[in-house]
């Protein structure tokens, strides 16, 4: 039994993580004791995080005694290496504790399926296919992976899990959510968080999650991102709260406030949402991050804004501009002293705030070990970190017909012909968030395998697989027993992602046409973030598997096409018929396929 198989039975049964962080007493008296000890200036530094890219004079880390510094999606160091990043982070860390009260510095990126930005991490299967597998054992081993991965370049916080319950597939971020169902994204997000925060990663290092974007992010009028979610507050508890409240239980030390509104107002600046429920009600005692330059968004006067947000409950401030630029985060420590001194923001309120963020870092054991063990660089990209993330490709799968019982790839196949770009490119494997904000197509990153190269590598001696990303070489497809259709959607993040309506690309639905005219049997594998309106894919295919947006391991894939492994995964979300009912609302009633549904190989409908 391969490494990846016996690691899928230990995942199944894994043991639940140290799902809270330690609290108690100590933790409280440590806080308290260097909250008495600091100046309005000092507490304002903890309340900013300013990103890399920003920080041009390094000396401010001490002199202001910032908070936190995060790698947005597109701030790389330049020389992309795990050592470049370690050596930047270390040499961040090591300017923080130069400040008077050596409060150490919490670094933060955006490891959301993976440690994603840096070259030769593992990249897993991106949220909607870990919701596939509903398998909480494996995503929380997925997320340990990532923490160790993160840790090992001295990161101790990823802006992860996001716990969007994403219900128009047109949002640009539906990848990102679990599931449409806020009882799926409740049970994974917690299993996430349990995975980074565990406590159980090498060497009893611990980091930190954010549960992201509180709240209802996943819900604004036609998927439009950072846009308005229109429902009365039972449908807005029922569907985008009740995420959070399973993530509160897990521990969840942040939390990221969402660009959204709710009903016209903005999440940033909603002091019911962000202070009475998540604060009061819920009992959150983790602390509030901004979204990048959300604040700005508040009102046009940034001092202004700064009040709103301050006021409303945020604590920390994601601040991507630096000096020269407007809303910088010299003027964030500058307008928010002068707030407090006109008696605008409570001095109670920056005392709640810092009380939050330094008991994240006292709890993280930050104090005590700022900095992490070079040995865990070994392990980043290792392939016992790729047999993970290859088992979570298998599971995330789903099988959505399967005619002819074309799957799996008969043994007796003897040519196997492959067509569509996306077969031999690992950025369109991997989607947005990878190397780059907005992910790109192309060798992204090293260590991956594409689907193609996974093929061959595992086909028996003897079967040919022959390659044409455009599906030109009729040759090969009429020597061809199978043919396989890649159909892949191009990388992208956020706003870019968004679209009006949702079918598969022209050129696609030619290729499988093409396929089809062969009369050979075509299998179709579709690289997407969101369920996509097939049209003439369907019937121009006799097996269709959803794979979404699985990352590096293609292996995984090849392992499923083959029969090595089973099909277990299951649909997270409804996926509409046609354009006109895409929502999970409108299409709930007549879906082309409902969530829950998968095949197997045995043909039971699971
Ligand atoms: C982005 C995203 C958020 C991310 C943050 C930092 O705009 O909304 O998910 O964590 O900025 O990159």
């Amino acid at each position: 039994m391969g490494v990846w198989v016996g690691l899928a039975l230990c995942c199944s049964g894994l043991e639940r993580g140290q799902a809270t962080q330690p609290g108690g007493r100590d933790v409280e008296s440590r806080v308290e004791g260097l909250l008495r000890q600091m100046t309005l200036e000092e507490k304002l530094g903890q309340m900013t995080q300013v990103d890399l890219g920003a920080l041009k004079e390094r000396e401010d880390l001490w002199r202001l005694g910032l908070g936190s510094v995060l790698c947005g999606g597109n701030t790389d160091p330049e020389d992309n290496t795990p050592t470049t990043w370690r050596r930047t982070v270390l040499e961040c860390q090591r300017l923080a504790l130069q400040s008077r009260l050596k409060i150490p510095l919490l670094f933060g990126v955006d490891a959301v399926h993976g440690h994603n930005n840096v070259l030769g991490a593992v990249i897993f299967p991106h949220q909607i296919g870990l919701g596939a597998t509903r398998n909480p054992g494996l995503v929380e081993w997925a997320a340990r992976v990532t923490a160790e991965e993160m840790l090992a370049t001295g990161i101790h916080w990823a802006f992860a899990p996001c716990v969007a319950v994403a219900r128009d597939p047109r949002w640009g971020r539906t990848y990102e959510s679990y599931s449409d169902d806020p009882a799926l994204v409740g049970e994974l997000g917690a299993a996430a968080i349990r995975g980074i925060q565990g406590g159980a990663v090498r060497r009893g290092y611990r980091a930190l999650a954010c549960a992201k974007h509180y709240a209802g992010d996943g819900g604004t009028t036609q998927g439009v991102d950072q846009g308005n979610t229109e429902c009365d507050e039972a449908t807005f508890r029922r569907l985008h709260l009740a995420p959070y409240r399973e993530a509160v239980r897990a521990g969840v030390g942040s939390v990221m406030a969402s660009y959204s509104s709710w009903n016209g107002v903005k999440l940033h600046g909603h002091r019911y949402l962000l202070t009475e429920v998540l604060q009061g009600e819920l009992g959150f005692d983790g602390f509030v991050v901004s979204d990048w330059a959300a604040i700005d968004q508040l009102h046009p006067n940034y001092k202004e804004a700064i009040a709103l947000a301050i006021n409303a409950g945020v604590d920390m401030a994601m601040i991507p501009n630096g000096p020269g630029q407007a809303n910088n985060y010299r003027e964030f420590v500058r307008f928010l002293e002068e707030l407090v001194r006109e008696g605008r923001v409570p001095e109670s309120r920056i005392d709640d705030a810092v009380r939050r963020i330094l008991r994240a870092k006292v709890r993280l054991g930050l104090f005590e070990r700022p900095f992490t063990d070079e040995g865990l660089l070994q392990r980043l990209g290792s392939p016992e970190h790729r047999a993970v993330a290859r088992v979570c490709v298998q599971q995330s799968l789903v099988l959505l017909k399967n005619e002819r019982r074309v799957l799996p790839l008969s043994s007796k196949a003897r040519r196997i012909h492959v067509v569509g770009p996306g077969a031999d490119d690992l950025g369109m494997q991997c989607g947005g968030w990878t190397i780059s904000w907005q992910g790109s197509t192309g060798a992204v990153t090293p260590g991956g395998t594409t689907l193609l190269r996974a093929l061959r590598r595992a086909v028996p001696a003897g079967v040919e697989v022959s390659y044409s990303a455009d599906g030109a070489d009729d040759m090969a497809a009429a020597a061809a027993d199978v043919i396989v259709v890649v159909v892949a959607e191009k990388p992208y993040a956020e706003m870019m992602g968004d679209r009006k309506e949702l079918s598969v690309a022209e050129e696609d639905r030619a290729r499988v046409h093409k396929a089809r005219a062969t009369g050979k049997p075509v299998v179709t594998i579709l690289y997407s973030g969101r369920p996509l309106i097939l049209g003439s894919v369907w019937e121009d295919s006799d097996a269709v598997v959803a794979a979404w947006l699985p990352g590096t391991e293609g292996d995984g894939i090849a392992d499923v096409l083959l029969g090595k492994v089973e099909p277990v995964g299951r649909l997270p979300r409804v996926w509409p018929r046609d354009n006109q009912r895409l929502s999970t609302d409108q299409a709930e009633a007549d879906p082309l396929l409902p969530r829950g549904y998968g095949l197997g190989y045995s043909m039971r409908r699971r």
